[in-house]
């Protein structure tokens, strides 16, 4: 198949793309340098082929507390870009099929996260106008479905961890941040001081099982919303306890700083819908993606950053 990939430069678009070369598919990697999503007619120069599916990817956006420092920026700019990727697929792609990215913030603290429930309520306020935009790309393709009959997947992810994140100093997703810590401690002997009181809990995916459960779902549903995790969450003193045992770190010598913003005290994904879905669906087991993801450090050289 012909696909386009926005984003592909990305953590999740390196390994998308890497996988549907794996499959033999042709594709049209973009990134900001080579197509500026937030330009009109940027998109024009891909006109002329007609791809079979177009994965949306890219987002302005980072991880940490970067959306409460940039909300006025992350409307006008994630806007620009979603609303150029919907005008260029009803105006030139209609035959593609659109996969988008979703995320977890959208969803009201106190809801269920359930797909059902991903429009309904506030967002936390710290990424309110992040999780606004992303509502708005959902209501953008289900608007175009509605009248011209396109067709659309939106993913949910949770977390996304593994090997291949992005190494050029921007804020890390909390669970790369944990492990670049307590290898530092471990291998510079620097202090582990971690933000808030370890209590709060998250959820993560490795990349390479969602990319396989995203592809799948391309394959097999249409006009639909997925969440995309691991079902089950952690707090991070756990995940902290698990890195230390991998990276041979004593647990007692990490600080937790309560003054620190540390974002919603749980997420957790249901992933009722896609095991439904997909009655394959599995997801790699918390200890041996973090092993992974640490032998990426050292092999990277990430944690020196
Ligand atoms: N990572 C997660 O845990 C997570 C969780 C939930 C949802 N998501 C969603 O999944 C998607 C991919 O996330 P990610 O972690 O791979 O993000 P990422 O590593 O920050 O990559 C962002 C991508 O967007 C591209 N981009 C940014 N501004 C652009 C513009 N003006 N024009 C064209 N491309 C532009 C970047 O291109 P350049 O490299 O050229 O700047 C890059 O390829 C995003 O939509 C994100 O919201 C991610």
């Amino acid at each position: 198949m012909k696909i386009l990939v926005t984003g592909s430069s990305g953590f999740l678009g390196g390994a998308l793309c890497g996988f549907l070369e794996g499959k033999g598919h042709v594709l049209a990697r973009l990134t900001s340098k080579n197509c500026d999503l937030t330009k009109d007619g940027s998109l024009e120069a891909f006109s002329s082929e007609r791809y079979d599916v177009i994965y949306h990817l890219a987002a302005w956006t980072q991880a940490g507390d970067f959306c409460l420092r940039h909300p006025g920026e992350q409307w006008v700019i994630n806007q620009r870009i979603n609303t150029n990727v919907l005008a260029w697929w009803v105006d030139h792609q209609p035959q593609a099929k659109l996969v988008f990215m979703g995320t977890s913030c959208a969803y009201a603290p106190g809801n269920d996260l359930v797909e059902s429930k991903y429009m309904d309520g506030e967002p936390i306020a710290s990424l309110y106008t992040y999780a606004m935009t992303k509502r708005m790309l959902y209501q953008g393709a289900r608007a175009l479905n509605a009248q011209y009959g396109l067709r659309y997947l939106c993913a949910v992810p949770s977390t996304l961890y593994g090997p291949g994140y992005h190494t050029d100093g921007r804020q890390m997703h909390f669970i790369f941040d944990l492990i670049r810590k307590i290898i530092r401690g471990k291998e510079l002997g620097e202090p582990v001081v971690l933000w808030g009181d370890g209590h709060q809990r998250r959820e993560v995916i490795l990349v390479d099982d969602f990319v396989r459960a995203l592809y799948r779902l391309t394959e097999t549903v249409d006009n639909d919303i997925f969440n995309i995790g691991a079902g089950e969450e952690f707090p991070i003193r756990t995940f902290a306890r698990m890195i230390c045992e991998a990276v041979s770190y004593p647990t007692e010598r990490i600080e937790y700083d309560t003054s620190r913003y540390v974002g919603a005290t749980s997420k957790c994904l249901s992933v009722a819908k896609i095991k439904l879905a997909l009655p394959e669906y599995s997801v790699t087991p918390l200890a041996e993606g973090l092993r992974h993801t640490i032998a990426w450090f050292y092999d990277s050289k990430a944690y020196l950053l």
